[in-house]
């Protein structure tokens, strides 16, 4: 996957991604990264970037005639584009599915009030979340979607990674797990996962999950329920 960033904080990447596995991955070319910095397609010598919002109120918004300029030297038509906005559609399993699949993407990040809608129209942008609260810009966001999504392409994670027990992977948390030692602090390890019954493992396993997920996420927990029924 190769990934393009618009952002006017270059410096904020790799960030997080430049370590552990999505670090290894990127240094052993399963990913790429190209940072473009969008103040680099400023017409003045200021560099500017953001203009007041027309019809008045708080904040500065991203001119569309620089945002557009970094876009066309960027990025190929046909390509998904995505710009990280509060206001876009939430982030989930699924969609980094999806994205690591991609052979190219491109990811705008914003500052200030947001970008000229003139911009997301012409260039139809997807508008991407990562939950409900605001963050200061777009480039933390664009990091946790990576992350998400650069883990799962083909060849990433290691056999002893695999992501088929996780948390989502069958709409269901995950059930909790344990280690050594056996007794810690008067607490013991729940017998079954000691007994080498495989059957019943998974039996206790898939039983934990659907409590834990009742309990945590009545909403993931009512998917499961009547995604069951057909
Ligand atoms: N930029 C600011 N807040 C954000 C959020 N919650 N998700 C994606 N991008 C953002």
């Amino acid at each position: 996957m190769k990934v393009k960033i618009l952002t006017i904080f270059p410096e904020l990447f790799p960030g997080f991604l430049g370590s552990s596995l999505t670090g290894k991955a990127l240094k052993e070319g399963k990913w790429s990264l190209d940072v473009v910095n969008i103040r680099d397609y400023a017409f003045d010598k200021h560099g500017s970037v953001d203009d007041t919002p027309c019809g008045g109120g708080a904040g500065m918004v991203m001119r569309p005639d620089v945002l557009g300029e970094a876009i066309k030297a960027n990025h190929q038509s046909g390509e998904r584009i995505i710009y990280m906005s509060p206001r876009g559609k939430v982030f989930n399993q699924e969609m980094a599915k999806e994205l690591s699949l991609e052979k190219n993407l491109t990811i705008i990040c914003g500052r200030f009030e947001g970008i000229d809608q003139r911009i997301i129209d012409a260039y139809e942008i997807e508008e991407v979340s990562i939950g409900d609260y605001v963050l200061t810009g777009g480039e933390q966001a664009a990091q946790i979607l990576l992350d998400a999504s650069v883990r799962l392409i083909e060849g990433v994670l290691g056999n002893s990674e695999s992501v088929e027990d996780e948390s989502f992977e069958n709409g269901l948390l995950e059930h909790p797990q344990y280690t050594r030692p056996i007794d810690w602090e008067k607490k013991s390890v729940p017998e079954i996962l000691l007994s080498g019954h495989h059957k019943k493992i998974k039996e206790w396993r898939l039983q934990q999950s659907l409590e834990i997920t009742k309990q945590k996420r009545p909403d993931l927990y009512k998917k499961y329920l009547d995604l069951q029924k057909v």
